[in-house]
């Protein structure tokens, strides 16, 4: 696992690197992305690159990684809406080559094993942009997810509600409490990672995500078991690695393996 310590800008300039590197060499690439904060600003920096003429998504794809199950169509917090607006509208990809679980079907087990399908059935996801909850959640996989799971209904934590409150004009309330998420065995088959995290809040996850020991009650860990995953996180997110200057100094000397 790599870990790349810097600020919130240049995290998003560097994914969005090394997407247009990829696109270059496979216009159809298939893209994973999350919502919330952490991957902003990677969706305005391409943004800007398609703006300029220097990247298109046009024949790219993208799946999701989590929608809450019970809001409807046109609610601005579901993660469709959210994809669209802070995603799709900022660059060339067809929307209708961006899909997400269906949290609003009747039958929400078919729901996941037809997105399931889905995936399978593009190839797979070849770069998965990922953020972390402050208790440790990828996508939607809550601390005590099987780390072979698939997609499915979970049910959110307490602490994921509260996080999420904010999108919901803080009315608590309001946010479901169940979602479909992809399963930490889904992440892992995609076939480059990359995770965003950034901010104080996020620091302990991080640490257990990179230099924890893998288990369930510290989900993203399950990261540690994928060949290729970048964590790109800012001072405040880092400042609870032990490692830290090691890190540092890799990246300081990388161009002499490279
Ligand atoms: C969103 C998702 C979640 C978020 C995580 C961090 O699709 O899957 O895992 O990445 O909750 O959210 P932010 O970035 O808002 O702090």
């Amino acid at each position: 696992m790599e870990v790349v310590i810097t600020t919130a800008d240049e995290i998003g300039d560097l994914i969005a690197d090394e997407i247009a590197a990829l696109v270059a060499s496979a216009p159809e690439t298939v893209l994973g992305v999350a919502t919330g904060s952490s991957p902003l600003r990677v969706y305005e920096a391409l943004g800007r690159r398609v703006s300029a003429g220097e990247l298109s998504l046009a024949r790219a794809r993208a799946f999701t990684l989590d929608e809450y199950v019970g809001l409807p169509a046109g609610h601005p917090a579901r993660y469709d809406a959210v994809i669209r607006e802070e995603f799709v509208a900022r660059v060339d990809i067809d929307p209708a080559a961006v899909r997400g679980p269906d949290g609003d079907a009747d039958d929400l087990d078919a729901a996941c094993r037809r997105y399931e399908d889905e995936i399978r059935g593009a190839g797979g996801i070849d770069l998965q942009i990922l953020g972390i909850g402050t208790d440790g959640h990828i996508a939607f996989n809550e601390p005590g997810s099987s780390l072979a799971s698939r997609t499915r209904v979970k049910t959110l934590t307490a602490q994921t509600r509260l996080d999420n409150a904010r999108f919901f004009d803080g009315d608590l309330d309001a946010v479901p409490r169940h979602c479909l998420t992809q399963g930490l065995g889904t992440i892992l088959e995609a076939r480059r990672i990359v995770l965003v995290a950034t901010g104080e809040a996020k620091a302990q996850a991080v640490a257990q995500l990179v230099e924890g020991a893998v288990s369930a009650r510290w989900p993203g860990t399950v990261l540690q078991h994928h060949p290729d995953v970048t964590v790109f996180v800012d001072e405040a997110a880092a400042s609870q690695l032990e490692l830290s200057d090691y890190y540092r100094d890799t990246r300081a000397h990388r161009s002499l393996v490279q």
